[in-house]
């Protein structure tokens, strides 16, 4: 079975053809660059050049794949959560393609896509399984009891990680969006050079909360002068990085405990960086479990991992109808 991934939630325009909800055939992923002049994303700008790009994608990801539109069986899209007009191109554009060309269209949950993201390189990887998503818009611990099937052990109450990751970036002047960049500058630098603070939390479970963390690097910075700065900008990013990690790793154990589970996996754009998963891996080894994530690539927005996520919907519960539209602030339920 061939399914034609279409997302387009944010500022990726990308399509997949993946086999059986396993094989990637192809994988096109254009990040748009039009927004790194305006320091974070323009959903106008989004909508328009997912508008432009995503026919000449979509012939591109055909092609690598080396088949016809007549080869597919199920096409999937996006349908949610993420920019209502961004969603609308490629949502609309897949409804088209399945109409026209009598295919069953199935709408897909975009964090069901980055948890998906797995099943993609790990097709070991135990049904019911803990995932941490951690992505630009999103923090969550969640079992899955099986492919569908979710309990929400707990979210962030302010900031995303990804949303600290790149506020911290922009305040050390790494640019937009910076996480990747703080990763990278954060492995020149001392983890205790400050110690910043851990929202731990204990009394409420497995819920996260990253803006504190974000006001005290800001604080910190502001007193620096511009040399300080300078000097002690990898210090700055490696010390912000560990606490992120830390009660990332904290919960995300305590949960796989608690819970007797063993297989671990990590979601979203911030499953990417190097610290989160060697100190996840340190730690879940030592208590006996596995850590799996999906290759950087996979991590952030892509539309392989959209239609492997539609595939198992369609296994699931056959076709969307074709009313569904997009969710802005669709939930993983
Ligand atoms: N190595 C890394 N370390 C930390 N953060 C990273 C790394 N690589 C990417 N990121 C962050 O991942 C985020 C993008 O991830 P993703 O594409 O999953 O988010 P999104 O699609 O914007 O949000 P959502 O999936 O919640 O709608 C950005 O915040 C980016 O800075
Ligand atoms: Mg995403």
């Amino acid at each position: 079975m061939l399914t034609l991934g279409i997302e387009t939630s944010c500022d990726e325009t990308s399509v997949a053809v993946v086999a059986d909800g396993k094989w990637i055939l192809s994988n096109i992923i254009l990040s748009q660059v039009e927004h790194k002049k305006f320091g974070g994303v323009v959903p106008e700008i989004a909508s328009r050049a997912h508008l432009k790009t995503i026919v000449p994608i979509y012939r591109q990801a055909l092609q690598e794949a080396s088949i016809t539109l007549d080869d597919i069986d199920i096409v999937a899209a996006t349908m949610g959560p993420g920019l209502v007009g961004a969603l609308l191109v490629g949502l609309t554009f897949a409804k088209g393609l399945a109409f026209a060309s009598e295919k069953p269209f199935v709408a897909v949950n975009h964090i069901e896509g980055h948890l998906a993201a797995n099943l993609l390189k790990h097709h070991d990887l135990a049904a019911r399984h803990l995932t941490l998503i951690i992505s630009g818009g999103h923090t969550m611990l969640v079992e899955v009891k099986t492919f569908g099937e979710y309990e929400l052990l707990g979210q962030t109450k302010d900031d995303a990680a990804g949303e600290a990751f790149d506020k911290v970036a922009k305040l050390l002047d790494l640019g937009y969006p910076g996480g990747a960049q703080l990763d990278k500058l954060a492995q020149q630098g001392n983890p205790d050079y400050v110690r910043f603070p851990r929202a731990i939390m204990k009394d409420q479970g497995y819920q996260f909360s990253f803006s504190g963390l974000k006001t005290a690097v800001a604080l910190h910075i502001k007193k620096l002068t511009p040399e300080q700065l300078d000097r002690h900008r990898a210090d700055i990013a490696a010390s912000f990085q560990e606490a992120v990690a830390e009660v990332l790793v904290t919960k995300t154990l305590k949960a796989a405990q608690e819970r007797n589970i063993s297989d671990v996996t990590l979601s979203g754009g911030v499953a990417a960086n190097s610290r989160i998963r060697q100190l996840l891996q340190e730690r879940l080894k030592q208590a006996g479990k596995r850590l799996l994530y999906p290759p950087n690539e996979l991590c952030t927005d892509n539309a392989a991992m959209i239609a492997a996520a539609g595939y198992y919907r369609f296994e699931k519960e056959g076709a969307s109808e074709f009313i569904v539209n997009a969710v802005p602030y669709l939930r993983l339920e």
